[in-house]
């Protein structure tokens, strides 16, 4: 086994309080593209560039145009938790690990079993009205076709944070508690990118920091460790 995939199995082994940061690498295993890798969403073509529909501004302008694109980028159809989010749930079933901050917004770390998960992105399994705020279960909004439509008349929406939008602060609150307080902090699948999400990393106070990532991130010298691989067979060592 690889020596630092060594030394993070022996971190957790010691620590009751693990807690997990990721990013759309996270679900690459399970079939779902990231970002910015070259095979990532947004090396894909399309009429605009996915972090202009993926905005809020867009959506007000362009529902239809929106809903194309979550419908066919977004939504995936039978995707499961790797061993990825599957030995993360077990952590936290073990009493290890405290918390999953992610920035995905699939809810596969619920799927896999995890309780305590920090959605910073929200879910594209919850909707509501953005006119009334009634929330509408998922289907109507990543099954149909054309415009979902509240009772209201208003357009029906997914609860994701688009650009241009606040993240919950309640939600990065929680998140900041957990990773400054963590003995141990593990990244991974994230190109640590986009803030104010990145900037959680800012919090950590320890001097466990495993970073598990594909490609380098501009914070790998930040880290205690630095594993460049992929994160669903690291995790299925450790
Ligand atoms: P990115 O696509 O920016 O980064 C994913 C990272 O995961 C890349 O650095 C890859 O090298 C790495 N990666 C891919 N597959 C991996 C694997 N199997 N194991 C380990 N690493 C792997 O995705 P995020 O950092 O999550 O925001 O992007 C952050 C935000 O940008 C997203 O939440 C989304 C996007 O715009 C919103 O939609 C608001």
């Amino acid at each position: 086994m690889n020596e630092n995939i060594l030394k993070l199995k022996e971190w957790i082994a010691n620590s009751d309080n693990v807690v997990f940061f990721g990013g759309a690498g996270v679900s690459t295993e399970s079939g779902i593209p990231d970002f910015r890798s070259v095979d990532g969403l947004y090396n894909q073509k399309w009429k605009y560039p996915p972090e202009t529909i993926l905005s809020h501004s867009f959506f007000e302008r362009y529902p239809e145009e929106y809903y194309r694109f979550h419908r066919e980028k977004l939504v995936i159809d039978g995707v499961q938790p790797n061993r990825a989010h599957l030995r993360l749930a077990e952590l936290e079933r073990e009493g290890k690990l405290r918390a999953v901050i992610t920035q995905n917004i699939d809810g596969l770390h619920q799927a896999a079993g995890s309780k305590n998960v920090l959605e910073l992105h929200g879910s594209i399994l919850r909707a509501y009205c953005s006119r009334c705020r009634r929330p509408y279960p998922q289907e109507e909004m990543n099954k149909g076709t054309g415009l979902p439509r509240c009772s209201c008349g208003g357009i029906i929406r997914p609860d994701i944070v688009l650009y241009e939008e606040p993240l919950d602060q309640d939600i990065v609150s929680s998140a900041v508690h957990y990773i400054r307080n963590a003995d141990v902090l593990i990244i991974g699948g994230t190109s640590l990118n986009v803030y104010p999400a990145a900037g959680l990393i800012n919090y950590y106070r320890g001097n466990k920091l495993a970073l598990v990532n594909l490609s380098e991130t501009p914070y790998d010298h930040y880290a205690d460790l630095i594993i460049h691989e992929k994160i669903g067979e690291v995790f299925s060592q450790i």
